[in-house]
């Protein structure tokens, strides 16, 4: 196992129990059952969290605890959770496979699955706004959140990946700019969300935040690859499957080659924005990790 990979495994085995003990609770107890199971179940899928672990990872990087960064990570978690619920309903991607399981629609029906994402993402501004934390961090990390998921970030990233899709070409600072909202957005805000709870300078946020576009560029990229390179079973969702939509990705525009070349320069961009971080060994091998992984 590579430096990188037991350091990340370490970080996991760490935080994944404070992320798994909160995450489910706001979806436990309500009227709309149903609909409080379908959000429980693309929740309790699995996924990789690599959201919610990097804000706490960007709390302690700056200072600050994973704890008085956890209200943030849950945030990220649902609003992520909430973007695959819909990324894969019939009017965008049409997928069946998602975490492993059967994606939300084909359970819960379309209806059901764009009312969990509904919820999940509104749960995502009322656990940070119930959370307690000091009034000025918590207004900065709800318009983080605004900004990561909506039109200027996330929502809008997904909406040119849509028009991507009948568009017989364009050339890569438009790919660019697709995957830096759709995926880039969402990775920046958990680092800045991470930043904010956890008490940093504004130069250390202004870091952290450009390692999370930087990294939010690079997960893509590689979310691509494996599209093109791994199986059904290692990715827990259907592979192959931009290529059938006609997506242009970095391999169908640059060849393997060519995305794995962009991959390490958006990873080594990464690694700069660390240099001037006091605990930055985490996250830079985070960095790392994300670059190589296989899942
Ligand atoms: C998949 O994200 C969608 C993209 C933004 C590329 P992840 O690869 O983080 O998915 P999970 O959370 O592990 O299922
Ligand atoms: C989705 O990108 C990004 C989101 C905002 C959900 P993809 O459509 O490539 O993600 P996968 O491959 O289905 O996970
Ligand atoms: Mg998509
Ligand atoms: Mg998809
Ligand atoms: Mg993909």
């Amino acid at each position: 196992m590579s430096d990188s990979t037991t350091q990340v495994k370490a970080d996991l085995d760490r935080l994944i129990p404070l992320l798994d003990a909160a995450l489910l609770e706001p979806f436990r107890h309500g009227e709309a059952q149903r609909l409080g199971e379908a959000m429980r179940y693309s929740l309790e899928a699995g996924g990789k969290r690599v959201r919610p672990a990097l804000c706490l990872l960007a709390s302690e990087a700056v200072g600050g605890t994973a704890a008085m960064a956890l209200p943030g990570a849950l945030a990220l978690e649902y609003i992520h959770t909430y973007s695959l619920i819909h990324d894969d309903l019939p009017a965008m991607d049409d997928d069946d496979l998602r975490r492993g399981r059967p994606t939300n629609h084909k359970v819960f029906g379309e209806g059901h699955a764009i009312l969990a994402g509904d919820g999940l993402l509104t749960e995502a501004f009322g656990v940070l706004a119930r959370s307690g934390l000091a009034p000025d961090r918590c207004v900065e990390g709800l318009a983080l959140l605004a900004e990561g998921a909506g039109w200027r970030g996330m929502a809008g990233g997904q909406a040119l990946d849509l028009e991507g899709e009948t568009r017989s070409a364009y050339d890569l600072a438009h790919l660019q700019l697709i995957h830096r909202l759709k995926t880039g957005a969402l990775l920046r805000t958990s680092l800045e969300m991470g930043a904010v709870l956890g008490g940093a300078s504004p130069s250390e946020r202004a870091s952290l935040r450009a390692y999370g576009e930087a990294i939010g560029l690079a997960f893509q990229i590689q979310d691509d690859i494996l599209d093109a390179t791994a199986t059904d079973a290692e990715l827990g969702k259907r592979a192959g499957k931009d290529a059938g939509r006609g997506k242009i990705t970095y391999p169908s525009l640059l060849g393997l080659e060519g995305a794995r070349k962009a991959l390490s320069e958006a990873t080594e961009t990464a690694l700069c924005h660390l240099a001037s971080l006091p605990n930055r060994n985490s996250l830079a091998a985070w960095a790392r990790y994300l670059a190589q992984r296989a899942t």
